[in-house]
């Protein structure tokens, strides 16, 4: 990868340690993926927040990077282990919430808004049409990529930190035209009602289009929720960061139909139901808001829970000026006063709530696949209202 003479000078060191660490992590990507140079991008989101992930190695790693970093764009961070100011009502310990201020702090000191979420285009972090920026939350990038239209790959935490740090990111991947092009067509045949719904059809597009870039037809413009809730639904069971429906995205007009076909209908969708609803119906946790809910959600979730009382644990995990908005409208009044619980800068996933719940019911294939697998609980899968009722019954009906 070609340097600038500049760039060659923050690599031997000419900027600081924190700048040398991070010019050696992007030319090692750049030379690895055969980029041609770096790009400037113009923010960046920065995933491995949260201490439970992190660990007290990767807390050094920042608190070094610390001592004399600085970001040189725009940067914010993906969900931390809990919710910033009310931890304590998500159950957290005081030593976790203490090692977790410390990554916060770290950041901060390097210049990073600290706003922790998943969801940066509904609190107005919203790159334009064709834009270069470097984000590395897999829903965040997916949706950044397909229904904004600006180009990111799917950093990991460390490429991300450096590409803040630099301003830039190497220009391979999803930052290319042609990498963008779809090779997988799909038709879909189903008429697609709820939030959940669009996961489902995430799962079974992922599932079949193994690291393929899907165009979709047979779909009609869809609630933005919708979308962020597949965004991540497909990147996580299988395909890239990116995809193209016809009608919908910005660039699927773009392209030609890959010869490449398939077809989903109500008998994938039933499969991919079936694969996240486990027989037991029993709920212990609901989870709300993942990829992190927007107001309307919150609204919502807060129309169902009038004048009731959960059973279960409940939260609705948001983005704080999301929170901040919801209160001053009195929904998260509400939630509270039916025992729910609306958590800013967390998720069910980054949290560190394994061993706590059994089962957990979810509007989100992504919440589903994490829940599985990483924290080893039970899940349901199933529109708001559903997921609501089971927090009021603890039964998924
Ligand atoms: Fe966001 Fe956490 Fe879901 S990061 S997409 S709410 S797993």
């Amino acid at each position: 990868m070609h340097l600038t003479k500049e760039e060659e000078r923050i690599l031997e060191g000419g900027q600081g340690y924190a700048s040398m660490k991070s010019m050696q992590i992007l030319t090692a990507l750049g030379d690895i993926f055969g980029a041609d140079k770096l790009i400037p991008v113009k923010s960046v989101q920065v995933s491995g927040v949260s201490y439970h992930n992190l660990g007290d190695a990767g807390l050094d790693y920042l608190a070094n990077l610390a001592k004399d970093g600085s970001v040189k764009t725009p940067t914010f961070l993906n969900p931390a282990g809990m919710d910033l100011k009310d931890w304590k009502e998500l159950g957290i310990s005081e030593d976790f919430a203490e090692k977790q201020k410390k990554v916060i702090g770290a950041f901060s000191k390097m210049g990073i808004n600290t706003t922790c979420t998943c969801t940066p285009y509904l609190i107005g972090i919203k790159p334009g049409l064709g834009e270069h920026v470097a984000w590395a939350e897999s829903s965040a990038v997916t949706y950044c990529n397909s229904v904004i239209g600006a180009r990111t790959n799917r950093e990991g935490g460390p490429s991300a930190l450096a590409s803040g740090l630099i301003g830039k990111t190497p220009n391979y991947g999803l930052h290319l035209d042609e990498e963008r092009k779809p090779d997988l067509f799909v038709s879909v045949d189903s008429k697609l009602k709820t939030l959940s719904d669009w996961g489902a059809l995430g799962y079974a597009i992922g599932k079949r289009g193994k690291n393929k870039i899907a165009l979709i037809e047979g779909v009609s413009k869809p609630p933005e929720d919708y979308l962020k809730t597949f965004s991540a639904s497909i990147v996580t069971y299988g395909s890239k960061p990116i995809y193209h429906i016809a009608g919908v995205t910005p660039e699927a007009g773009r392209f030609e139909k890959p010869s490449e076909r398939i077809t989903i209908g109500e008998a994938e969708l039933k499969e991919a139901y079936e694969a996240m609803n486990d027989k037991d119906d029993t709920i212990d946790f609901v989870s709300l808001g993942c990829p992190h809910a927007s107001l309307e959600e919150i609204k919502r979730v807060s129309e169902l829970l009038k004048g009731r009382s959960v059973k279960t644990e409940l939260w609705v995990a948001c983005a704080r000026p999301v929170k901040e908005k919801a209160e001053q409208l009195g929904y998260n009044d509400i939630i509270r006063e039916a025992g729910g619980k609306v958590a800013a800068d967390t998720c069910m996933v980054v949290a560190p709530v394994k061993g706590r719940f059994k089962s957990v019911a979810t509007t989100s294939a992504k919440g589903c696949y994490y829940s599985q697998g990483h924290n080893n609980m039970k899940t349901h899968i199933g529109p708001i209202d559903k997921c609501v009722e089971a927090a009021i019954n603890g039964k998924w009906s």
